[in-house]
């Protein structure tokens, strides 16, 4: 049976009624769908995140303060219970020299034909984590404070001087784009901890990051000249090297850095600069086309400790 007809369109009552439970069905399950979905949440996005941003935010600290309270929890002492059973480094060494762990294949030839890359068990039980007296995880804030005043970009290319076991490089190498962070480092049990140790467990191997052993800074391995760096530093290194090669080391690097927005940054202290005292200081680096920009007060996230940091940059081609 026609119900309308009009300019030749015609619609029967079957059709209609179709229609409307179509639509009525439609508009149920809109309606339950909006109802069931979790509250709105605040949560960062990658759109809504600050792009700029690599440090914790004061939300960041407040959710994983709430979600503590939340959860009721305390810190504990941590001793035998059900299911764990905590080692010390030593220990967990002991026991995987000796059992090997609770899964695993007899003989060497056995093990080496399922094993891709065989690590040294005291890098697998993290010793080199407690190579420089602080804690592993102040690596973190040293990134963040340098990713941030240098300004970085994951195309940015970055140098660091004494990258040591990559407690700090990890984070740079994660962050930028694959090739983009150079390492110059002189300790070879630092270099087979990076190699063997961090760059594979932490899924960081794809990101060939150019790790040089050296100690009298010679940077001819590191490409071309051409190379540009956004950022350079040295963390905890200088203060243990002559002051004649902080120098050598300056006067290679200047014509490698970015002008006007590239950063050097040194941390504990500048005592090749400071020695020399302020205007013989300030001339011998304005005569290598770099300037000092000043000092700068760093907070660790986690634990009561600071970092002074000493900023230059380049102010005309070298
Ligand atoms: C205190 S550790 C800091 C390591 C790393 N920067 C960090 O913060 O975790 C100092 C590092 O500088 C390295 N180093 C010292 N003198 C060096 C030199 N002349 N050339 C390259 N590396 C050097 C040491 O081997 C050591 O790994």
């Amino acid at each position: 049976m026609a119900l309308f007809a009009s300019k030749g369109v015609v619609i029967s009552v079957p059709v209609l009624v179709l229609s409307v439970s179509a639509a009525a069905t439609l508009l149920f399950f809109l309606l339950f769908a909006s109802s069931s979905s979790p509250p709105s949440c605040s949560c960062p996005t990658l759109a809504n995140r600050n792009a700029e941003r690599v440090s914790t935010s004061a939300e960041d600290i407040d959710w994983v303060k709430s979600q503590i309270v939340a959860n009721g929890l305390h810190m504990q002492q941590n001793i035998l219970r059900k299911g764990i059973n905590p080692r010390t480094r030593q220990q967990q060494l002991e026991d995987l020299i000796h059992y090997k762990g609770i899964s695993h294949y007899e003989g060497e030839q056995e093990a080496n034909n399922h094993t891709a890359l065989p690590c040294p068990g005291e890098l697998l039980v993290e010793e080199h984590h407690s190579n420089y007296g602080e804690p592993w995880a102040g690596g973190r804030d040293v990134f963040e404070f340098l990713a941030e005043s240098a300004k970085l970009k994951p195309d940015s290319k970055v140098l660091e001087i004494g990258c040591g076991t990559l407690r700090v490089g990890l984070h740079f190498i994660r962050f930028l784009n694959p090739e983009h962070f150079h390492c110059l480092e002189r300790d070879e049990l630092s270099l087979m901890a990076a190699l063997r140790y961090e760059l594979p467990s932490q899924g960081l191997l794809h990101k060939r990051p150019l790790i040089v052993r050296g100690e009298d800074m010679d940077f001819s391995k590191f490409g071309p000249d051409g190379t540009m760096y956004s950022l350079i530093y040295a963390s905890a290194v200088f203060l243990h090297m002559p002051d004649k090669l902080v120098w050598t080391g300056l006067e290679r690097l200047a014509s490698r850095l970015k002008p006007l927005e590239g950063r050097i940054f040194v941390s504990h202290n500048i005592k090749f600069c400071s020695r020399l005292g302020g205007d013989e200081c300030t001339k011998r680096l304005n005569g290598l086309g770099l300037e000092y920009r000043g000092k700068h007060i760093h907070d660790s996230l986690l634990f009561n400790h600071y970092e002074i940091w000493f900023e230059f940059r380049r102010f005309k081609e070298a």
